[in-house]
């Protein structure tokens, strides 16, 4: 058994992508098998490739720029076919292949249908990316949608049934939006059904078997996380998460991996943390600070192009992200970025004694680090005593190989009180 995960540690945008597409790539690592397993295509995983062209990945799994591994998309996804397809129109695009020698879609991905999407862009009050995502996760748990596979089981009762719920949206919401453009939107939805079921049929499979075959033959797995655990369902600062589990337990849980054989969580940071969308963010900086982060990082979203929040590394949510996903390892990314700024701060407590649940009445407690890029030694051991956990690869740049390897030898994490 080699099952590796990769899982954001913050809210999302932590740079996984580069990582993920690193492990991928790395002979050490080489990976045969990726597979998403939560999520849809909120998400949006930037690569920057050797000759400088950027892909951004949303629902493809980051292995599909990898001519060896197999690549799922598992069952705790939620699928848009339209986006699905446009997708991999891009990534032909950029010269790769995609046939199911490379990629497989689970048959029972749940998908997002177009009121899905509809209905979250009208009732937005928690900033989403309008993807549809937390309504298909509704539908889903309400045993009122449809998956990928009924559409290649028993289509005549899948449509049936797509018309059915259509139907029931048009009676519930009719007069919030302009119906032509929905009829419009639905008559694409229902062509990309068709171009999946007819065209892509031999990539969608009960893909269970596959996965247990390459876990007994001991091949390298790797599940790719999305989002981040701050935006976790039940961890994360509700209600302003996504609508999946985002740790380590999620990744399980999507692809029919058991947590007792996966061998290595890594979690990946960024050196400041960002967010989008509304919610909590005790570290957030609404001055010059945080506006030059935003600047220098480039922190705009890749789907949705929104600014980013940014604000100071919070070693106290960080240390609850290793918590919740076991990380074994992690990886600082964006510690270059901090080189334009003379200070660093990092907090590494808040000022009042009250749980994270009040997340939004916290306050940050910092120290503070001159030089950064001086200091990079004494700043890592703070973290790693911090959180008893080995940073391992250092970021430094948006390239796959901008990394530095992190060997230092420690006796051992030195104790802390934390
Ligand atoms: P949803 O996932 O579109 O429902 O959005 C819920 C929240 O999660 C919003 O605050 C989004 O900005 C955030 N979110 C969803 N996906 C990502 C991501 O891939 N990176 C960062 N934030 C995300």
């Amino acid at each position: 058994m080699n099952v590796t995960a990769i899982l954001g540690a913050q809210w999302g945008d932590e740079g996984k992508g580069k990582i993920i597409d690193y492990f991928v790539h790395h002979q050490e690592h080489q990976q045969e098998m990726v597979i998403r397993g939560q999520g849809g295509s909120n998400a949006g995983h930037t690569l920057i490739r050797d000759d400088g062209k950027k892909i951004v990945l949303r629902l493809l799994p980051t292995g599909i720029v990898s001519t060896k591994a197999l690549n799922i998309i598992g069952h705790g996804v939620v699928l848009d076919p339209v986006s699905f397809l446009k997708e991999v129109r891009e990534i032909r695009e950029h010269g790769f292949e995609v046939s199911s020698k490379n990629l497989l879609l689970s048959e029972r991905v749940h998908l997002t249908f177009p009121w899905h999407r509809l209905y979250d862009q009208q009732n937005n009050f928690v900033g989403t990316t309008g993807n549809g995502i937390g309504p298909t996760y509704s539908a889903k748990a309400l045993r009122e949608n449809i998956r990928l596979g009924d559409f290649i089981h028993s289509p005549t009762i899948a449509f049936e049934k797509m018309e059915r719920l259509k139907k029931n949206f048009l009676a519930t919401y009719k007069g919030n939006f302009e119906q032509a453009q929905f009829e419009e939107m639905y008559l694409k939805y229902k062509e990309s059904i068709l171009t999946l079921i007819n065209d892509y049929s031999d990539l969608i499979q009960e893909v269970h078997p596959i996965i247990q075959s390459y876990l007994k033959s001991n091949k390298n797995i790797l599940l790719e996380g999305a989002q981040g655990t701050l935006l976790d369902l039940d961890m994360g600062t509700y209600p302003f998460v996504t609508s999946s589990t985002t740790t380590l337990a999620g990744l399980c849980i999507g692809s029919g991996i058991a947590p007792n054989q996966i061998n290595k969580s890594i979690g990946v940071f960024k050196a400041y943390v960002t967010r989008v969308g509304d919610g909590p963010f005790p570290t957030e900086d609404l001055g010059e600070y945080g506006k030059m982060l935003q600047e220098k990082g480039k922190e705009f979203g890749s789907v949705t192009g929104r600014p980013r929040r940014c604000g100071h590394l919070d070693l106290v949510l960080l240390k609850h992200a290793c918590e919740l996903n076991g990380f074994n390892e992690l990886v600082m990314t964006k510690f270059d970025i901090l080189s334009h700024f003379s200070q660093m701060k990092i907090c590494d407590r808040y000022n009042e004694a009250s749980s994270l649940f009040a997340l939004n009445r916290l306050t940050p407690h910092y120290k503070t680090f001159n030089n950064p890029s001086e200091n990079l030694n004494e700043i890592i051991t703070f973290i790693e005593d911090f959180l008893q956990t080995k940073i391992s690869l250092l970021s430094c740049g948006p390239k796959r190989d901008d990394l530095v390897k992190i060997s230092r030898k420690r006796e051992e994490l030195k104790k802390s009180a934390h």
